[in-house]
């Protein structure tokens, strides 16, 4: 997979501004928290929802063709049974038996060090960026250690689904450096499992969904005999899933509850499946930039032919440039028609509509696009954090912290600012705009401190434009200050046209 220089913001500063502002925090944190959930603070709530509604918006409402649903979470065991969950929803796992830690077999690589063409020894390391650097300084200390003449081949990386059954014993562990204490790997489910009702039986048990894209192929028929649809059509749904990831990691970039937006997208058995899953791509491309993620973060990954499930036609990933590298943002999955045959063998009842043109029965194919909220959440704040030296009140140079967010997704649109709070008629005016204001629109009112910082305050949150109420507005034309926050430009502006601005650029 091609890998692109990282942008400039560290994952460090990105969570402690997360910290620092309320966007997210540790779930259960008094608690000493718990790996792999998160909680979302009250900005963090807004820009989540804000992702959530344009989506829906988008893909939803302003469409003919999709619709809207909602199903739960805890299904019938058979869905998954049927999916292939219970058999496949698996991940390679592999024990430490010393420090009692697990990692996923596909992230732990190792590497043979091979000094004169004969092997010395193993050494291994964790996934990362310089995944093989880090072998080869490995096995240049390892050769030095045991004080080995010769020439140190350059090592060749494999991960531990790769490793031999004679060689897993000769790897060391990542944990405690010594070799011997490696599990080979097994299978792992990463469906969380529960039991309905009173009984903690085998009859009882049930899972967390891992997707909520099952939802929409159960009620597949529920909403063909009741939504008026018409091939080609697509049911979305936005909602939790959870999955017992083996190593969380990369903040909300994998965890183990998280939220979704999937749809499906049905189309006629004969229908050219290539050119619709082209255009699925395409949109959800455009969708991201039109929500402010820039085009030059953005890339596709096919996968291979040979990876991909028997019954898949075509994988596409729109990948995203995360300071810990290019990573999966939204897989676009041509499935054929699989899920749906699935559960017209396992719940014995068809799943096929009339197709008028041919006054045939078929099981539609379908293209499913699928995105996490979380992923695109951290999308918008790594491409949007930008530290800059802007000149201060007095002519000097100072740093400020902005966040370079869509006024579509931005946590508060406005912020309105009275320049003094000692004068009430100034507060008076501010807080009558303030009010007209959060009847449509997400808004912040704040009359502490100096203007400039409270400038700086509203920058580092992403809001789009403040407004500064002064002494001309109340006493000339009613006018106010508009501040932008990317150009950090200053000009007067009527209340009507303020209101005109949000109209066109929050949508
Ligand atoms: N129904 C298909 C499906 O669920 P997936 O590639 O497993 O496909 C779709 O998941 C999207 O959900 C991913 O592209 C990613 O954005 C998000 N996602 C998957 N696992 C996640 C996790 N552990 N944490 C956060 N987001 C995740």
């Amino acid at each position: 997979m091609p890998d692109a220089p990282s942008p400039p913001v560290s994952m460090e500063t990105l969570v402690a501004l997360c910290k620092r502002r309320g966007f997210i925090f540790q779930s259960s944190e008094i608690y000493g928290g718990i790996n792999g959930f998160f909680d979302y603070g009250p900005l963090g709530a807004e820009l989540k929802r804000n992702i959530r509604d344009c989506w829906w918006d988008d893909m939803v409402r302003r469409r003919d063709d999709v619709v809207g649903i909602e199903t739960s979470i805890i299904m019938h065991p058979k869905v998954w049974e049927a999916s292939g969950h219970v058999a496949g929803f698996t991940d390679p796992l592999v024990d430490c038996r010393a420090s009692k830690q697990r990692y996923r077999a596909d992230q732990l690589f190792f590497a043979a060090v091979v000094v004169d063409g004969a092997t010395v020894g193993y050494v291994s390391a964790l996934e990362s960026e310089r995944t093989p650097e880090a072998l080869q300084e490995a096995a240049e200390s390892l050769k030095r250690k045991k004080a080995i003449q010769g020439r140190l081949e350059p090592v060749k990386p494999r991960d531990m689904t790769e490793a031999a059954p004679e060689e897993i014993p000769l790897i060391p562990s990542p944990a405690t450096g010594e070799p011997g204490s490696l599990t080979a790997p097994r299978s792992f489910n990463m469906m969380f499992q529960t039991n309905v009702g009173a009984m903690t039986d085998a009859s009882s048990v049930a899972y967390l969904r891992p997707e909520t894209a099952q939802g929409m192929f159960a009620d597949f028929k529920n909403v063909v005999d009741t939504g008026r649809v018409k091939l080609p059509f697509g049911i979305a749904q936005i909602g939790k899933s959870f999955r017992n990831e083996i190593t969380p990691r990369n903040f909300i970039f994998r965890s183990r509850e998280f939220e979704q937006m999937e749809m499906e997208y049905f189309i006629h058995e004969d229908a050219d499946w290539a050119k619709c899953h082209r255009e699925w791509i395409n949109w959800c491309r455009d969708w991201l930039i039109s929500i402010g993620l820039p085009e030059s973060h953005l890339s596709e990954y096919d996968h291979p032919k040979e990876k991909l499930a028997f019954y898949s036609r075509g994988t596409t990933d729109i990948m995203f440039r995360y300071p810990f590298g290019v990573q999966e943002l939204w897989g676009i999955a041509a499935r054929g028609n699989y899920d749906l045959s699935q559960h017209e063998k396992f719940s014995g009842l068809p799943q096929s509509i009339f197709d008028e043109a041919t006054k045939r029965k078929i099981v539609p194919h379908v293209i499913e696009p699928a995105v996490g909220v979380d992923r695109i959440f951290l999308a918008v704040l790594c491409a949007g954090y930008a530290e800059e030296d802007v000149k201060d009140d007095k002519g000097g140079s100072e740093k400020r912290t902005v966040l370079r967010l869509s006024p579509r997704i931005a946590p508060v649109k406005v912020a309105v600012l009275p320049l003094l709070k000692n004068k009430p008629e100034l507060v008076a005016r501010a807080q009558a705009l303030h009010k007209k204001l959060q009847r449509r629109y997400a808004v912040f009112y704040d009359e502490g401190g100096a203007i400039g910082r409270r400038y700086r305050r509203q920058d580092e949150i992403g809001t789009p434009w403040c407004v500064t109420i002064d002494f001309e507005t109340i006493e000339k034309d009613g006018s106010f200050t508009l501040r932008e926050r990317d150009s950090m430009q200053q000009r007067r502006i009527q209340e009507a046209e303020l209101f005109a601005l949000l109209e066109e650029k929050v949508y």
